[in-house]
């Protein structure tokens, strides 16, 4: 089966690696021509563990193609993945631009039947739109005619373990209005039936409802665990201690009660602004997800005031920063908490020395006045404070001592509670985590 990927970031890449490597022959599109000639010449554009090892093996293979003309990749597919941006817009609308173009132009090539899927996250009825302006192109260019789909197959992977995540989902939602094609994409996922995924069949409103239910409450639960954190530094309580009980409660769940400087990253942010807005706009108002934005948008504050008074006030000072992507296992810096703190500390005055150990190439072409490092020792010397931003597996093994010889004043304010509170008071470190 031939298939086209249209846009090829963290999802579209990693979605067309791995459709290849299910044997699938895959085309992905972009319009960032340097991306794609990138690619052809072996240059994977991202940091994404193993995403390199597929795309070669894919590409040597003559499973993946990479390509700039949209043209050249949807005539031979059956089906066509559109994973394009869809980044906030005004007042938390989503700004669907990028999808209406690409649906404009699979319109302009519907030579024959194509299921056409929105793999991007996007607001509910989005799928209903993509139909129309497909129609609207396709009767334009004289093919009113020809048959297609649309279906919504929302993604769940996460960066840091995309791949991982995609060769073995905890489950596929397909949303889907017509039988034919919900077989043509089961028969795509026809891999994962060895792993005994299960398939979430829906209609469209249905998927598109379950990305931004699922993204929201996620959100939440962050949120929540960070609130819960605030009032235990207030009592003596330890929140990891909380989490973990309450997390033994199956109804509950471990995962994601966490606490630190907040939800980031490329979709949280975004995901749950468009959700209260699209309801908003429906006249029925997500007043959880409401109060989620604010709290998390509090948090952020909470961690530079919780900086500011560890170091009796950063004006002036000189912080080293250890971690500036919004997760580890990533470079991607989009709404990153490390990213918004760097800034903040810049605001209050202070001069910030980082290190991040993939994330520094996108970091530097959005910050100004950072002074990069080559590790983390480097960053904190001649520091007042280090500022652990993104728990970085590398940071949980550093030379403790070395760090506190080389930081002018023994602070560390542990975004990500990565280090045992006793131990580095031992160590003779004045130290602050999250929540204990
Ligand atoms: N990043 C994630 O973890 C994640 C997870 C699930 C869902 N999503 C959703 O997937 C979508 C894509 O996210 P991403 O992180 O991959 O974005 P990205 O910015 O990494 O990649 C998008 C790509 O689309 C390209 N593009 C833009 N317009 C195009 C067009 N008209 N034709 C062809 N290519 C075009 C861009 O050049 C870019 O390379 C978003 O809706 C996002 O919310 C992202």
């Amino acid at each position: 089966m031939n298939v086209a990927v249209i846009g090829t970031g963290y999802v579209g890449l990693v979605t067309g690696a791995c459709f290849a490597e299910f044997g699938l022959r895959v085309t992905c599109v972009d319009t960032d021509a340097d991306k794609i000639a990138g690619l052809n010449a072996g240059r994977v554009p991202i940091y994404e563990p193993r995403l390199d090892e597929f795309v070669r093996r894919n590409a040597d293979a003559g499973r993946l193609r990479f390509v700039t003309d949209v043209r050249e990749a949807v005539e031979p597919a059956l089906v066509v993945f559109i994973a394009v941006p869809t980044p906030s817009g005004e007042q938390g609308t989503t700004d669907l631009s990028y999808v209406d173009d690409v649906a404009r132009a699979i319109g302009e090539c519907l030579y024959g039947y194509k299921v056409i899927v929105t793999k991007s996250t996007v607001p509910v009825l989005t799928a209903e739109r993509v139909r129309q302006i497909v129609a609207a192109s396709a009767a334009a260019a004289g093919r009113a005619e020809v048959p297609f789909s649309v279906c919504s197959n929302p993604e769940f992977l996460r960066e840091g373990s995309a791949v991982d995540d995609f060769m073995r989902p905890d489950r596929v939602v397909i949303g889907a209005e017509d039988e034919r094609a919900v077989e043509i994409l089961k028969d795509l996922y026809k891999p994962l039936d060895r792993l005994e995924v299960p398939f979430v069949t829906t209609n469209v409103a249905t998927a598109e409802m379950i990305k931004h239910a699922s993204n929201a409450f996620l959100a939440a639960k962050i949120t929540f665990v960070n609130e819960i954190a605030n009032l235990c530094e207030r009592v003596g309580a330890d929140v990891h201690d909380v989490a973990r009980a309450m997390g033994l409660d199956a109804r509950i769940g471990r995962q994601f009660l966490h606490p630190g400087p907040g939800y980031g990253g490329s979709c949280f942010p975004k995901d749950t602004r468009s959700l209260v807005r699209f309801s908003q706009d429906l006249g029925v108002r997500q007043r959880v997800i409401e109060a989620v934005i604010e709290a998390n948008e509090a948090q952020r504050e909470r961690m530079l005031a919780k900086i500011d008074e560890m170091t009796g006030g950063v004006g002036g000072k000189t912080l080293a920063v250890l971690g500036l992507s919004f997760k580890p296992n990533t470079d991607d810096i989009r709404s990153s908490p490390a990213i918004d703190v760097v800034r903040g500390l810049q605001r209050r005055g202070a001069h910030v020395r980082a290190f991040d150990p993939q994330a520094m190439r996108n970091a530097a072409a959005e910050l100004a006045e950072v002074s990069f490092c080559k590790d983390a020792y480097d960053a904190a010397q001649g520091s007042d404070a280090l500022v652990l931003a993104t728990e970085w597996s590398e940071f949980r093994g550093l030379d403790l001592r070395r760090i506190r010889a080389a930081l002018l004043r023994p602070v560390v304010i542990d975004m990500r509670n990565v280090y045992d509170r006793s131990e580095m008071e031992r160590l003779g470190f004045r130290y602050s985590g999250v929540g204990r």
